[in-house]
């Protein structure tokens, strides 16, 4: 098959999931998985040079015609503790085995790696030409809640609908939530659903209640369209943007710069004129500033990010101690005089400010 050259006549070898899915639905893929029956780690590394093995799982990732291909064992699973990574029962189990422990029908259909031949155990080609999410157990949303998020990913990323058993089944879990949960994986499906930049997405996350797998508290939609205002200001970090809002983030682990984007969102105080506008906003990360501006006040996020922002203060300590002013807490005071001036009157030049902390300098 042209998914990548592999030269293997044994049957042993099927592209799995996500890649499968993505070939017949005509977009690229992230990632090639590729199941092998039996052991992939004995089988799979003549295939090009090994980058790493896991034998925990049975996996092996190669570099195939410049790629790196994850080759994993054929395996079964079950969730010991729900909500938790599950824990390998077999090694070499076979391909119907591999493909039932997996998420929805879309993402277990297996394509034999030498024929093409697809395999499909669960109806996933028929809910593929559908569009529609299909889990392949009724257990499958408590095993693991993520794949709430990963319906809802799969559903903005493809345009696809949650068929109506799986929408049941849903929305039971969310009406019964077992905290208990990994949110290292939810934060992960949070981070893919959200980086997508999708209205679309975040008002399915709040009308279905998806968003209280991390914060349970009642939480009403924002007024404003996240997706156009990220598209007008662009951002690093475009999840949480999004997820930033909800009020109780206490169960994901958050990067040094993460955590900042939502400490700094969530400790500024009512502003309204100029000057508290730019005092409040002038250093942080255009993320927090969308976030006030999405749960606040608007008016003030946009009018840092079209104007404000795009003013400076020339003056400098250097400048201050040339006129003969001593180092103290003055200092602040004169520029903060300066910067009021100035944002009044952005076509003040450094001449002018001088001369205005000059005159500052003598009345005070
Ligand atoms: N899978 C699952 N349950 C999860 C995560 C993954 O059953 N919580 C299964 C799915 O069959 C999925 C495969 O593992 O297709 C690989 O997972 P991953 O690479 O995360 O997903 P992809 O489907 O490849 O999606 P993406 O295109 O987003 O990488």
């Amino acid at each position: 098959m042209d998914i990548i050259k592999i030269y293997d006549n044994s049957d042993k070898l099927y592209y799995i999931g996500g890649v499968v899915r993505d070939k017949l639905l005509g977009v690229e893929s992230f990632d090639i998985d590729i199941t092998c029956i039996g052991n992939a780690i004995e089988y799979c590394a003549k295939f090009g040079k090994v980058i790493q093995e896991n034998p925990e799982f049975g996996t092996i990732r190669v570099e195939v015609d410049g790629r790196a291909v994850d080759f994993a064992s054929t395996r079964s699973e079950v969730y010991e503790k729900k909500g938790h990574l599950p824990v390998v029962t077999k090694i070499g189990c076979t391909l119907k085995e591999d493909v039932m422990r997996r998420d929805f029908t879309i993402n277990a259909l297996a394509m034999n790696v030498s024929t093409g031949e697809i395999v499909d155990y669960t109806g996933g080609l028929k809910d593929l030409k559908n569009k529609k999410l299909r889990v392949l157990h009724d257990g499958s949303f408590v095993d693991d809640p993520t794949r709430i998020i990963r319906g809802l990913k799969f559903r903005v990323r493809f345009g696809f609908e949650l068929e109506e058993h799986t929408r049941h089944l849903q929305e039971d879990y969310l009406k019964n939530i077992n905290y208990d949960m990994s949110y290292k994986r939810v934060k992960k499906e949070l981070i893919e659903t959200f980086n997508l930049n999708s209205q679309h997405a975040f008002e399915i996350f709040v009308n279905e209640g998806i968003y209280k797998l991390v914060s349970p508290a009642e939480f009403k939609l924002p007024e404003v369209n996240i997706e156009n205002l990220i598209k007008k200001y662009p951002v690093k970090n475009i999840w949480p943007v999004y997820v930033g809002l909800l009020p109780d983030l206490s169960r994901l682990e958050f990067t040094k710069e993460e955590r900042k984007i939502i400490e700094d969102f969530r400790s500024i105080g009512s502003v309204k004129t100029d000057f508290e506008i730019y005092k409040a906003f002038d250093g942080l990360a255009a993320e927090s500033i969308l976030l006030y501006g999405i749960a606040k006040n608007m008016n003030a996020a946009v009018r840092y990010l079209d104007v404000l922002c795009g003013i400076k203060i020339s003056l400098s300590g250097n400048d201050l101690l040339k006129l003969g002013i001593e180092p103290s807490p003055k200092y602040q005071e004169i520029f903060d005089y300066i910067l009021r001036e100035k944002l009044k009157n952005p076509a003040l030049t450094h001449d002018d400010e001088i001369q205005l902390a000059k005159e500052y300098f003598t009345v005070n």
